[in-house]
């Protein structure tokens, strides 16, 4: 693991993809604090320019830490989750969701879960938010979500950080995976914002059969809702659409079990349920602590979620994560 900085940012040179536009300066790292640029942002370095540096080969090019953001918007581009490049404006806010970012990520941080990968899924949330809000139609979504309950947001951005770190210990090396796997934590329950918002604030004990079956009806109305847009790729869809199934096949609204369930979906699923416990929220007016979440989801729960998955929360959890990483 490389040595931290607090300018700059380490991307493993996997992450950059032959023959395409880099919009960032990249330097390489000489010392712990000297850093030199090797390619200017805007130029198109080959494979082999970005293996060796004077002979030696580096694993990693460093970022300017306030350019990180651009370098992820081009990631998320080229997977198809931008499509035009007007929407690729990261430095307009319009702060929904950053606002509400900064809580979640104290709260996440006084959970005191495994460090290193804590500050790496941060930025990479930090970065899709910054590029969600550059996005109408998506910042549009997010705003009106707002105005649905304010604690929906804030268990999307919490969601989303906890599957980037769950993705990392099991080790998804495409970051464009990655990237997606937040965006689609971050929009999970966007269909929620079609339900009556005193339905949403409801804690679901108290909910009534037909509640029930109304509120169960997001996932597929998030599904509907992301389609309809026609910028959202797939696999961020199917998000939305099965983040309430689970592994043993008693979730909805399709009751798949884990071979039909996204991978993307698993996590999701999984970084969803530990989010309900943790965080304070109409469900929740004892959070547990992570570890007592983990008991909960494993002995009350049954741990219906996929076994891999689970694995790599609990050793988040129990900061085992650097010793296996
Ligand atoms: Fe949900």
């Amino acid at each position: 693991m490389e040595v931290k900085h607090p300018q700059m940012i380490p991307v493993p040179i996997t992450d950059f993809i032959g023959g395409t536009v880099v919009p960032v300066n990249l330097y390489v790292r000489l010392s712990d604090s000297k850093f030199v640029l090797v390619s200017n942002a805007g130029q198109k370095p080959n494979k082999d320019q970005f293996k060796t540096y004077e002979n030696k080969t580096v694993e990693y090019r460093w970022v300017k830490r306030e350019e990180y953001s651009k370098l992820i918007a081009n990631n998320l581009s080229i997977a198809g989750v931008v499509v035009t490049a007007s929407n690729l404006n990261v430095h307009q806010k319009t702060t929904i969701l950053s606002q509400a970012a900064g809580s979640v990520f104290t709260e996440l941080e006084h959970m005191g879960l495994s460090f290193d990968s804590y500050t790496h899924s941060k930025q990479i949330v930090e970065a899709t938010v910054a590029l969600s809000e550059s996005h109408r139609d998506l910042s549009d979504l997010f705003a009106s979500l707002k105005d649905c309950n304010d604690q929906v947001l804030q268990h999307s951005l919490a969601v989303s950080c906890i599957s980037v770190m769950i993705a990392q210990v099991l080790k998804w090396e495409n970051q464009q995976t990655v990237e997606k796997l937040a965006l689609g934590a971050l929009l999970h329950n966007i269909g929620l914002k079609s339900l009556p918002a005193e339905l949403v604030s409801k804690p679901k004990a108290k909910m009534t059969f037909d509640e029930i079956q109304l509120y169960e009806t997001h996932p597929f109305k998030g599904m509907q809702m992301l389609l309809g847009l026609g910028i959202v790729p797939d696999d961020v869809i199917a998000v939305a659409y099965e983040h309430h199934e689970n592994a043993i096949g008693q979730g909805y609204p399709r009751k798949l079990r884990n071979l039909k369930i996204h991978p993307l979906a698993k996590v999701v699923a999984l970084a969803s349920d530990f989010c309900e416990l943790t965080l304070p929220g109409p469900n929740n007016t004892n959070p547990r602590t992570p570890r007592e979440a983990i008991t909960t989801i494993e002995v009350t729960m049954g741990q219906p979620h996929n076994r891999e998955a689970f694995r790599a929360l609990q050793l988040i959890v129990n900061k085992e994560f650097a010793k296996t990483g």
